[in-house]
């Protein structure tokens, strides 16, 4: 009967008995058996990862008897079943790897969304000995805890309620811990109050008023030598549930966000005295929704005759985490507290709860994911078309392949399209419905009335952005004169409908306002762009050929040019399909503006450099231009570094690929005007810009920082549990890339995205980012000193300071990231020194060993083979490994991403597509040229309606939100609870105060001409602090947006 009931989904409680629901889940049903229940869901979760379907179908057929014997021989009667499981794994992995072909099964249309890192692996190309090596890996694990395990078992026969409830103790046998919550309600601010409300609704409210749904137990750090887990408390209901909750102003900084309204309740545990010290907590919640866990604070009594080392000691705990319904979860919600370790060094008791959590975090690797999923796994990039809707959405799969390698993004598990279900994931319906993400890695975990948080910014500037996308489809609208451009700071509805986030956005007016002189009575909310900044001083001063030279240096992609070395410069293109490899500058077109220099002597005294966008472009410029509305080149730039430090363009080469098979390629070389303004000129200039605001987006933006640190942000959550050190002092540096990532797969880079709308390379604009991370990438160039030598920026020197003399002296971008770099560097020595003792146990830690083959392996598994991933066998390696992900996910997106608006959202000077080529002289488009410059500029550029969607978009991407957290920041001061960590930290603090100063003091320095140039637009892309808004500076601590 009762086996019948189970499999009819009802749940039978009594004592000492362990109930499995049908899906699989285990539910707790004795007060007193969660350690049975943790090592059962233990086993289960193992199971699972491990593809042991016939353990967990066979589960939802038994009902486990709480009685000694019969656990016993549940568990054993399971591990036989994983046993068999593993050898049926590895039988298939044999047999996939050595015979078959993944599309000559009849599954192998299923294995393209399969996604975990074997399975991802066994769809790809990769190799067998890689496939061994990671099977290795995963069984090293299973293998090390099949003993633990078998050990647990026997220590269940042993097993006694270890926990007495409370009323059973003796008051001499037992201290109390007093233990606090801080929470947010969903109830408070979504959830209907009755009268009024729908059954479901009432059905809520009744819950709230009764409470008795949620609970806590307590886990010690010493173990339970009969269960080889912590000691456990007792279960205790937290009461007075509807409590009014206030508003906190302290949890600014807290992903809850700044006047976030939370409750607190406060529990005495009475626990045994040789309880120990909590290390982690269950939660349950048995409520409909979810609610917000902030944080919790557990006092410790002193015990008798334990005074010194117990009194008045606090364990923390920071959660920032939703809290879902129990049976959302396939194992319980633990948290742990601040206090962390190696793993050789974890405490006995914690030991099986930090691989059961970090167990949770990988999931199975099958099924869609749901909203109250935890799981970090891995998928190509096959959810950027959508050929369901239409053929012509459809695209190639990035990743998984030679021909087109990208980094790996979180796996969704979204069933496949329709129409392409070999190679597509299919769409969400609406641009407005989120992709899976784990839910603690979105941007605000509650919603609260009164705050705008930068994701309700951008949603609503999504909202006003969808007709002008529309109108993509249909109209082309022009600008008629650089005044009508102006205009859109004014009047902007005479375009479509742009929308300002500073109006969104609660506290961005501090920063940035509409025109001054407009009346806000009359201007439609949220109807006015602010004044960019590049052209707030001076309209005309970003055409200026030294403006044009600075933007290298300090604009918003300053990673891109390079010294010259090799006069002409060649393309590594094959010739015979490209034509002529050797660039058409001469040393006659550069030598009248070299100031007397002849090439030769320039390039020794490293006063050349160039900018080249030939090879990432050409090869796709026969399909970009087969489009009426597009006509792109690739380009390359010479500059000239004159003696006052400033850069002058001397040539640009504009190149078409082949028209047909075996024709030369079409090169055009244009040089500045000898004097006055020479339109041609410009619009070389214009079509220069053009590939350097895609190359800016598509590389130095979206795939250098967002798209490589993704699998560094899924590895992390994989592989280092958070009791490990390092995952304390990564995590903040990757929290809301998986947000903003999911977000532009949405709607940027999609097919039919604002990208492919209004950026030159249209739709194949992803395969170009893929280009570039197949032929550029590699991951120890993106450590900032490595990659200012790579270019010929800056060389090696003992005597300079960071130990490196830059080409350029006033390289903005360069002096202040070096200065960060710096100081980064500093901080992870100092913390590591603080958990490794030498080299060997760096070797050692298997987490870490565990997180960096992954990442190299799948994460980015389509460059495993590549040269630049460092081996992570000693402390610098370690340091500088981390230096590298925390400089990309923070200085180095902060580089690229505040200064959007600013820099680009006047068109004219930062256009991000072109139209139109240049005019032969003689033919009727000179003449038209001629005749009005003005006006066959503004015709080559973007249309006036793409303007407007850039512009709001990048309003919105270069915004810090309301509860930005910048570089040596923490959401709270109990971020960790080692005064060590603290103190090193507080250098690192203290570090960043001072370039601050050094950064303001330089911006003074008027003899440093390229920190402000003639837009009179100071450097402060890599200002560590900011307000929230649109500042142009500032350096949050991850890329999330
Ligand atoms: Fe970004």
């Amino acid at each position: 009967m009762m086996e019948q009931a189970v499999l009819q989904g009802g749940l039978k409680t009594s004592n000492n008995l362990l109930v499995m629901l049908p899906s699989s889940k285990s539910l707790l049903v004795s007060q007193n058996s969660s350690s049975q229940l943790l090592l059962h869901q233990f086993l289960q979760l193992k199971g699972q990862q491990q593809n042991k379907k016939p353990a967990a179908a066979t589960a939802a057929t038994h009902v486990l008897q709480g009685s000694r014997k019969q656990i016993s021989n549940r568990l054993h009667h399971e591990e036989q079943h994983h046993a068999a499981g593993r050898r049926m794994m590895r039988m298939s992995q044999m047999r996939t790897t050595e015979t078959k072909s993944p599309s000559s099964s009849s599954t192998s249309s299923c294995r393209r969304f399969l996604s975990t890192p074997l399975q991802a692996f066994h769809s790809t190309t990769q190799s067998a000995t890689t496939s061994t090596t990671i099977l290795n890996l995963g069984r090293e694990v299973v293998e090390d805890h099949q003993q633990q395990q078998q050990q647990q078992q026997q220590h269940l026969l042993q097993q006694l309620p270890q926990a007495l409830p409370a009323e059973q103790l003796q008051v001499q046998d037992y201290i109390v811990l007093k233990t606090s919550l801080i929470l947010s309600k969903k109830e408070f601010f979504e959830l209907p109050h009755v009268p009024g409300g729908t059954p479901e609704q009432l059905f809520d409210c009744e819950d709230e008023f009764l409470g008795n749904k949620v609970s806590l137990q307590l886990i010690s750090e010493d173990v339970d030598p009969t269960t080889g887990i912590g000691k456990l408390s007792h279960e205790m209901q937290i009461e007075n549930w509807m409590e009014s909750p206030s508003p906190s102003d302290t949890a600014s900084g807290s992903s809850t966000g700044g006047g976030t309204y939370e409750s607190r309740f406060d529990l005495e545990f009475k626990v045994k005295k040789e309880f120990g010290v909590p290390g982690a907590f269950i939660i349950r919640n048995h409520h409909r929704d979810e609610f917000f866990l902030k944080s919790v604070t557990i006092e410790l009594e002193a015990a008798q005759g334990d005074e010194e080392s117990n009194h008045n000691s606090t364990v923390h705990f920071i959660c920032d985490s939703c809290i879902y319904n129990t049976k959302a979860y396939k194992s319980d919600r633990i948290f742990f507290s601040n206090k962390v370790y190696l793993p050789s060094d974890t405490p006995e008791g914690m030991v099986v709860l930090r691989e059961l959590e970090l167990i949770n975090m990988q999931g199975d690797g099958t099924g869609e994911r749901k909203e109250a999923d935890r799981i970090y796994d891995y998928a190509f990039y096959n959810d950027l078309g959508d050929s369901d809707c239409h053929e012509s959405m459809k695209r190639p799969v990035l990743g998984g392949s030679q021909e087109l390698p990208y980094p790996r993004r979180l796996r969704t598990g979204r069933p496949p399209s329709t129409t392409d279900p070999e190679n597509q994931e299919s769409r969400v319906d609406s641009v407005f419905l989120n992709l899976y993400i784990p839910r603690d890695e979105r941007h605000t975990q509650v919603r609260v009335k009164g705050v705008v948080s930068k994701e309700d910014a951008i949603l609503a500037a999504g909202r006003k952005l969808l007709p002008a996308l529309q109108s993509l489809y249909s109209t082309h609208e022009e600008f008629t004169s650089l005044n009508n451009v102006r205009d859109l700071y004014k009047s902007p509805d005479i375009i479509a409908t742009p929308v300002s986030s500073s109006s969104l956005s609660s506290s961005s007016t501090e920063t940035r306002s509409s025109e001054p002189d407009e009346d806000p009575e009359n201007q439609p909310e949220g109807m006015t762009y602010p004044v960019p900044k590049i052209i707030a001083v001076d309209e005309k001063a970003w055409t200026l050929d030294v403006e044009f030279g600075r933007e290298w240096l300090a604009g918003i992609n300053p990673a891109v040019i390079q010294c010259l070395q090799e006069f002409p410069m060649i393309s590594q293109l094959d010739p015979t399909v490209y034509g002529n490899p050797v660039s058409t500058i001469t040393v006659d077109h550069i030598e009248p503006f070299l100031d007397g220099l002849t090439v030769e002597k320039a390039i020794a005294e490293k006063k050349l450099f160039f900018v080249d966008y030939h090879d990432g472009f050409l090869p796709y410029l026969n399909k970009i231009n087969s489009s009426p509305t597009s006509h792109a080149y690739a380009s390359r730039t010479v500059l000239f570094l004159t003696s006052d430090g400033t850069l002058r363009p001397v040539a640009i080469e504009l190149t078409l690929p082949p028209p047909c098979p075996g024709d030369e390629n079409i090169a055009r070389v244009f040089t500045p005007p000898s004097q006055g303004k020479n339109w041609v000129w410009e619009i070389a200039k214009a079509h220069v810009l053009a590939n350097d605001t895609g190359y800016h987006q598509l590389v130095s933006h979206w795939l250098r920082t967002h798209a490589t640190v993704e699998p560094i942000v899924i590895a992390t959550h994989r592989q280092l549990s958070p009791l490990h050190p390092l995952h304390q002092a990564l995590v903040p540096h990757l929290k809301g890339t998986l947000d903003i990532n999911a977000a532009a797969r949405k709607a940027l880079i999609n097919a039919g995205g604002i990208i492919e709308k209004t950026f030159t390379p249209h739709q194949y604009a992803m395969q170009i980012s893929s280009g570039a991370y197949k032929n550029d990438w590699r991951f120890d160039e993106q450590a900032l000193p490595a990659d200012l030598i790579k270019r010929g920026m800056a060389i090696p020197d003992a005597n300079s300071k960071h130990g490196l003399k830059l080409t350029i002296e006033d390289y903005p971008y360069a002096m202040d990231g070096l200065e960060l770099w710096a100081a980064i560097t500093a901080w992870l020595h100092d913390h590591i020194e603080i958990f490794y003792a030498d080299d060997q146990s760096v070797q050692t830690d298997t987490e870490l060993q565990n997180w960096w083959t992954e990442i190299r392996e799948v994460g980015h598994g389509d460059k495993k083979d590549a040269e630049g991933w460092p081996v992570l066998n000693s402390k610098p390696a370690l340091v500088h490994t981390l230096s590298i992900i925390i400089w990309l996910a923070s200085c180095q997106h902060a580089a690229v991403n505040f200064g959007q608006y600013d820099h680009s959202a006047f068109m004219p000077s930062h256009p991000t597509s072109t139209r139109r080529q240049i005019p032969e002289e003689g033919t009727p488009e000179y003449e038209e040229l001629e005749r009005d410059p003005e006006t066959f500029y503004l015709s080559t550029i973007s249309t006036a309606t793409q303007a407007s969607v850039i512009m709001t978009t990048t309003e919105a991407l270069s915004t810090h939100g309301c509860n930005e957290l910048f570089l040596g920041q923490r959401s709270s001061p109990l971020w960790t609870s080692d005064p060590k960590v603290l103190a090193v930290f507080t250098k690192f603090q203290e570090h960043i105060a001072e370039i601050e100063e050094l950064i303001k003091s330089r911006n003074m320095d008027r003899t440093l001409k390229n920190r402000y140039g003639p837009i009179e637009f100071p450097y402060e892309f890599l200002y560590p602090s900011s307000v929230s808004g649109l500042t142009a500076k500032g350096v949050p601590n991850s890329t999330s947006i």
